[in-house]
């Protein structure tokens, strides 16, 4: 079977709502600096992008989380795989992510990150697929575009490690 991408959302379209959104929250985190925490592997993409539409101090944190065990069990637990380097209690954090689908790992890295305290804490994901939701509490503050229930790769986004590095998003399909 071939794989086709169906383009969704295009380089320009993210480049704008970027710019948006970091005006957005250049608004709301008045006090100048901001730590920038990114999910790995997804979220890399639009964390940088954000980081450089931001115009004040910015730090970045990376995690990185795997589903627990046999994945034929839903059980939605997640293992921290890599932590924080630096503690957060105290700062204004930004959680960044490239897609909330069940939002099982959000609502567990929020409160994995809220035990630290942080002064504030608010998330941001660029793209969001509601349809998908199981849990309650995955909630965001910015929001780059709600998608479909479909197969969604590229910027960021991957389908077997492949295709992360497309500039845009597009709609998996195979034919
Ligand atoms: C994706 C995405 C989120 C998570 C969302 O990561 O980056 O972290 O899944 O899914 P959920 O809302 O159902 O928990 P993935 O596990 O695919 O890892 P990757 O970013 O390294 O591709």
């Amino acid at each position: 079977m071939n794989e086709i991408i169906e383009p969704l959302i295009s380089e320009e379209e993210i480049s704008k709502r970027i710019k948006e959104i970091a005006k957005e929250i250049m608004c709301d985190f008045t006090q100048g600096k901001i730590t920038l925490i990114c999910v790995l592997k997804g979220g890399v993409f639009f964390m940088v992008d954000l980081a450089r539409s931001l115009e004040m101090q910015v730090e970045i944190d990376f995690m990185d989380v795997s589903s627990y065990g046999n994945s034929t069990v839903s059980s939605g637990q997640i293992k921290i795989d890599k932590d924080l380097e630096n503690p957060i209690t105290g700062k204004d954090v930004l959680l960044v992510e490239d897609i909330i689908d069940t939002g099982q790992t959000m609502v567990q890295i929020l409160a994995h990150l809220r035990a630290q305290k942080p002064n504030t804490l608010k998330v941001c994901t660029l793209l969001d697929k509601p349809e998908r939701r199981k849990v309650e509490g995955a909630d965001f503050d910015y929001i780059g575009f709600t998608v479909p229930d479909e197969f969604v790769v590229g910027y960021g986004l991957d389908y077997a490690q492949k295709y992360r590095n497309l500039p845009y998003i597009g709609i998996l399909r195979f034919e």
